[in-house]
């Protein structure tokens, strides 16, 4: 087996008001290693709480999720937050970057986490900032950018570790078609130079296409 992620058998369900409201049951899914895959669905199908299951974000109601075939033990915090923080990349639709940090610091932000000294990581990451095209703007902060431009550098901050494995919740879901094809475009090249693999949540099926394979959520469900 080469899958860089298991999810096997996984449920979710919440309670709304004391009533439990199931998303999905017992569903699988495998990403291979080097992989993009897409997932898409309507809104509130369910593509961010497999998102969030497969970012370890958040503990299904059963079901076993496996990282580089071995099994995540939901017991330990400080398991999950060491697998998180060594194999998993993070970019999302909105919150992405850090309002009081320049958009340089945000890129660095990773390696700092990982016990890096400031000041390596901020030269690495003003090495790295090239591959998203903002090397002229690592002094602004993130208001001072354009929304492709944030997007960019959360690219890079997601990618600037070499995770195995990044997820994408709707990651262009607030700019333009045009502006988001360009910028997942580049998203998917740095994906496949690094060697990561990528699970996308998108309701752009233009976004979709670009991937390796899609999962239709509903599809799952049925
Ligand atoms: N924390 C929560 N509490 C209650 N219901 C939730 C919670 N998170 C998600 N849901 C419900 O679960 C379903 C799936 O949501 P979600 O995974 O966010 O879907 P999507 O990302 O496809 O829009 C929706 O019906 C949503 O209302
Ligand atoms: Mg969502």
């Amino acid at each position: 087996m080469n899958n860089i992620l298991s999810l096997n058998k996984v449920s979710r369900s919440y309670f709304v008001r004391e009533t439990l409201i199931n998303v999905f049951s017992d569903i699988d899914i495998d990403i291979k290693k080097g992989e993009k895959v897409a997932i898409i669905g309507p809104s509130g199908s369910g593509k961010t709480s497999i998102l969030n299951i497969a970012g370890l974000i958040e503990r299904p109601n059963s079901g076993s999720v496996y990282v580089n075939n071995s099994e995540v033990d939901w017991e330990s915090d400080k398991k999950i937050s060491n697998l998180r923080k060594k194999n998993i990349g993070y970019v999302f639709q909105f919150n992405n970057l850090l309002s009081d940090f320049t958009i340089l610091e945000n890129i660095a932000f990773p390696l700092i986490i990982n016990g890096m000294q400031k000041s390596q990581a901020m030269e690495i990451a003003s090495d790295f900032i090239k591959n998203v095209n903002l090397s002229d703007r690592g002094n602004n902060y993130p208001n001072q950018v354009s929304g492709g431009e944030q997007q960019r550098a959360a690219i890079a901050r997601a990618l600037i570790n070499k995770p195995s494995l990044i997820i994408a919740d709707e990651p262009t879901g607030n700019l333009d078609s045009k502006t988001a094809i360009s910028v997942v475009s580049l998203f998917n090249e740095l994906v496949d130079e690094y060697d990561c693999s990528l699970i996308l949540a998108t309701h752009n099926l233009g976004i979709a296409n670009l991937q390796d394979r899609l999962i239709n959520i509903e599809d799952l469900i049925k």
